[in-house]
């Protein structure tokens, strides 16, 4: 089988750094390039992240920075709140010094011109696999408007048909750069959304995550690295598990059928006092508006968990 050719869009992150695990491991993904976004923690910290993950899982595709803010939100601090409290200090639970500093460099292009350089290149469509702000991808179709008929989708974790995660109805990817969401939705490219209301369904328990202990050097990293992010999870939502939202997306590129995916009309609220940067879905598709967006309604955990362990035992 032909691999896909997929741009990979991170702010690793303990998730996004699973979520690699399962790309490099897989038959059905090329990874063409790595573009890396604030979010989990500040742009330096993820690209640095990623290149260090990149050497673990011998991943030789080039690795690019990109935005350090949201289009128009300051830089966030990282030395409080909710993102060092989930990921860690250090956006590798505390654990990244496990890992030797990376003798790899990130690109000498932007995460932008990057993409648009392996689009420009390809001769087949690729895939925008995006599970951070939107703030790179965002600035990519409004700076390369021609490109965009060389992307095959854009493939993004985000958004919540109901409830939220840093505010009653409000995603974390999608709440970190709002108007960055509000241009991917609006945009052309098919968009597939993988929004908490299925990504919340698959996490890894205890169990798990000590047997991966058992598959050797890899398993063992991102056991320790992940086990903040499994305390966090059972601690503030009661959830018996780390819960993997990127991996969601990239299980999907790998077999569809480990997720159901509906089509929906889907806009993010600009305004609201209470519910700025909700992905309002019309689940019962009565109100009109074009059928904008697929989105994940469902997950299965247990075959996509395996899939993590067929990536370590490979
Ligand atoms: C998303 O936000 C980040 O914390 C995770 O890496 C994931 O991409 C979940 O809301
Ligand atoms: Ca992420």
């Amino acid at each position: 089988m032909a691999k896909i050719p997929v741009i990979m869009d991170l702010d690793t992150g303990l998730d996004d750094a699973m979520a690699l695990l399962l790309a490099s491991r897989s038959d059905a993904i090329d990874i063409k390039a790595i573009t890396t976004v604030f979010g989990n923690q500040s742009v330096d910290k993820t690209c640095e992240n990623t290149l260090k993950l990149c050497e673990l899982l011998g991943i030789d595709a080039p690795v690019a920075k990109g935005a350090r803010k949201g289009f128009l939100t300051k830089e966030i601090d990282y030395s409080t709140g909710l993102e060092m409290m989930v990921h860690g200090a250090d956006g590798l639970g505390n654990k990244g010094d496990l890992l030797p500093a990376p003798v790899k460099k990130p690109d000498d292009l932007t995460a932008v011109d990057l993409m648009a350089k392996v689009l420009k290149e390809s001769d087949e469509k690729v895939v925008i696999l995006a599970t951070a702000p939107l703030t790179n991808i965002a600035t990519f179709i409004l700076a390369y408007p021609e490109l965009r008929e060389k992307v095959r989708c854009i493939a993004f974790m985000g958004g919540a048909m109901y409830g939220g995660n840093i505010k009653p109805t409000v995603e974390a990817n999608i709440g970190h750069d709002i108007e960055a969401a509000t241009v991917v939705i609006n945009s052309d490219i098919p968009k597939v959304m993988f929004p908490l209301d299925a990504t919340m369904k698959v996490f890894m328990t205890k169990e798990e995550r000590l047997a991966m202990k058992d598959t050797g050097k890899i398993g063992t990293f991102l056991a320790e690295a992940i086990q903040c992010y499994e305390e966090i999870y059972d601690r503030l939502a009661g959830i018996p598990g780390a819960v993997l939202h990127d991996s969601i997306p990239t299980a999907w590129l790998i077999d569809e059928s480990v997720v159901k995916l509906e089509d929906y009309n889907v806009q993010i609220e600009l305004n609201g006092e209470l519910t700025r940067g909700c992905t309002v879905t019309d689940t019962a598709r009565r109100f009109g508006g074009e059928l904008n967006c697929k989105v994940a309604v469902d997950a299965d955990r247990e075959k996509i968990i395996k899939m993590h362990f067929d990536a370590l035992n490979k």
